[in-house]
């Protein structure tokens, strides 16, 4: 479960408590309606989805935890593998409200400066404000700029690059030109998509295109190699967010938590970047056995049943979910 930390908790509530609940409601509706639907697609999209301040909040309010809990699960495998992973610089592409700079604070407290490139006045605002209320220092001193992306954007140098969440309200030379950018300007790049088939079609794209640039796939993948993932499945992840009272009754749900589902690639420059294998489903637990479905180093899918008697490694394969590395690191 990834919580959400205090101080984002605490500084969406303060500004949330600004508008009615009543008057939020409908929008999220719309919303959860526009990014379903498709009209979040750039093919299928007149300016904007985000125009309003209700729009912002209502973002916030419904997707920022969820944002914010699979780019810290994705950039947290990455520094699981890549042990000197300490950007002190962050640039967050289409950064929305800023869910990539609080996880990426929390994770490294090496952060001093963050800059997020976002079209829309209301979400700056809004991220802005939220800011302000940060715990840590590089949150609050985050900067943004706003910016409409665009195929003939060049970005600025950053340690680290994030692009959460964007790429599909995007056309694709625009995707294109924003990921050869960002392989070039930092030495490590995380792009987080849906956890949909299209999502992790944009996701092996952008990654085809980190290695070409000469990176390396810190997370999830633990090769560089052709993914072996073929016919209708899809690599994908799952982070599991806590709903507040809010979220549920913006989001018309009972249930205390929510599984964000999401793909992502982190490609880095950085040396030693990967996991031995990378398991790909939910373990199948039965009495005495566990059985892993690995992406294994050598650009295979391997189920690897580990019986209760190899004891230590039993034990671990017992605590191991889903997206985690195995052996673990
Ligand atoms: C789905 S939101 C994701 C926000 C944030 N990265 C996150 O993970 O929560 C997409 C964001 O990209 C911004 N965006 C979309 N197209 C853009 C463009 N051409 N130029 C600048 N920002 C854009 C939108 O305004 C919106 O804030």
């Amino acid at each position: 479960m990834t919580a959400l930390p205090d101080d984002l908790a605490r500084a969406l509530d303060d500004a949330l408590d600004r508008v009615p609940a009543s008057r939020l409601a409908p929008v999220v509706e719309r919303l959860i309606g526009d990014y379903r639907g498709g009209v979040a697609t750039v093919s299928s999209r007149q300016g904007p989805i985000l125009r309003t301040d209700d729009d912002a909040a209502a973002y916030a309010a419904y997707r920022m935890p969820a944002t914010y809990a699979a780019v810290h699960d994705g950039l947290s495998r990455a520094a699981e593998v890549v042990g000197r992973l300490a950007p002190r610089t962050l640039l967050d592409v289409g950064g929305g409200t800023g869910a990539a700079v609080w996880a990426a604070s929390r994770l490294w407290p090496s952060l001093r400066a963050a800059t997020v490139l976002e079209g829309s006045e209301p979400v700056i605002a809004l991220g802005r404000r939220l800011a302000t209320g940060a715990d840590d220092a590089a949150v609050r001193a985050a900067r943004w700029e706003r910016t409409q992306l665009g195929a003939a954007t060049t970005l600025p140098e950053a340690d680290l690059i994030t692009v959460s969440y964007v790429l599909g309200e995007l056309p694709e030379p625009v995707r294109e030109t924003l990921v050869d950018e960002a392989a070039a300007r930092a030495s490590t790049v995380a792009v987080f998509e849906p956890g949909t088939p299209a999502g992790y079609r944009r996701i092996l794209a952008v990654r085809e295109r980190l290695i070409a640039a000469g990176m390396g796939v810190a997370a999830p993948c633990p090769h560089d190699g052709a993914c072996p993932i073929t016919g209708d499945d899809w690599c994908h992840f799952a982070a599991r967010v806590d709903r507040t009272s809010r979220h549920r009754s913006l989001k018309g749900g009972t249930l205390s938590h929510e599984d964000e589902k999401f793909a992502y690639v982190v490609a880095t420059r950085a040396p030693g970047q990967h996991a031995d294998n990378r398991v790909l489903r939910h373990p199948l637990q039965r009495k005495g056995l566990v059985t892993l479905r690995l992406c294994t180093g050598d650009g295979a899918i391997a189920d690897r049943p580990v019986p209760r008697s190899r004891r230590e490694h039993y034990r671990a394969a017992r605590d191991t979910g889903w997206g985690d590395a195995w052996p673990p690191p």
